[in-house]
């Protein structure tokens, strides 16, 4: 099987850019992102500390999450719910970031990410798939961008979306999500020496998805 492993940090583009790249290449787009999504939000629907570990592991363990396909766009569920309505939010990813410190949780997800792969092609996004999830990735992608460009960007889809958020305060929480995301002890975000460093930040999306292809044609040859 044919795998794309593309890592970075929050809003570097990550999800738009596997999207397309996995269209163009007819591949399966998996969002890893969004499966520690669910269990944050199945932690913060709980009234559970997302810093109790013991708590959060044992939620993380009786809960069920799945990824599926409706017309070629990925539905994460949760106990058989569709949640893709409820995961995007700061608080969300938040709560994701803290609970994917949890060895634990880690290792639930990673084996369904590692079998999610075995069947198709994948382009898969995260923070640990070319040092863990997928470490014979036929390309690995670093892809990453200047703090304040990712924070607009973010600030951008959710004032699209009608949110009501704060630019700065939002760059701070990107910052802290980040430098969390770096230094945990569990799988923690590494740009592995044998990842092809993109920089998104001056590149349109296009740009971006482009370079990818081609890097992907060199690493497949
Ligand atoms: O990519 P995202 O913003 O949807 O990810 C939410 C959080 O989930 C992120 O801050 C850290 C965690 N995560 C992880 O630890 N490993 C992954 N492979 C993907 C996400």
């Amino acid at each position: 099987m044919k795998q794309i492993a593309i890592d970075g940090p929050a809003g570097a583009g990550k999800s738009t850019i596997a999207k397309a790249v996995s269209k163009e290449l007819q591949f399966v787009y998996i969002d890893t992102g969004a499966m520690y999504r669910a269990i944050g939000l199945y932690v913060l629907r709980n009234n559970v500390s997302k810093d109790d570990e013991e708590n959060v592991v044992k939620l993380a363990k009786s809960c069920d999450v799945t990824i599926s396909y409706e017309n070629g766009e990925q539905v994460v569920s949760l106990n058989g719910e569709n949640v893709n309505g409820f995961i995007r939010t700061p608080e969300v990813g938040e709560y994701a970031s803290a609970i994917s410190v949890f060895k634990e949780v880690r290792e639930k997800l990673v084996y369904l990410q590692q079998e999610l792969a075995k069947t198709t092609n994948v382009v898969m996004d995260g923070r640990d798939i070319g040092s863990k999830v997928l470490p014979d990735a036929t390309l690995k992608v670093y892809l990453d961008a200047d703090v304040n460009v990712r924070a607009k960007r973010r600030y951008d889809e959710l004032t699209l979306k009608g949110e009501k958020v704060d630019l700065k305060e939002l760059t701070e929480e990107m910052k802290a999500r980040d430098y969390r995301d770096m230094h945990r002890d569990n799988s923690p975000l590494v740009r592995v020496p044998d990842a092809k460093y993109v920089d998104s930040s001056y590149m349109t999306p296009e740009e971006v998805k482009d370079r990818i292809i081609e890097l992907y044609r060199e690493a497949d040859k």
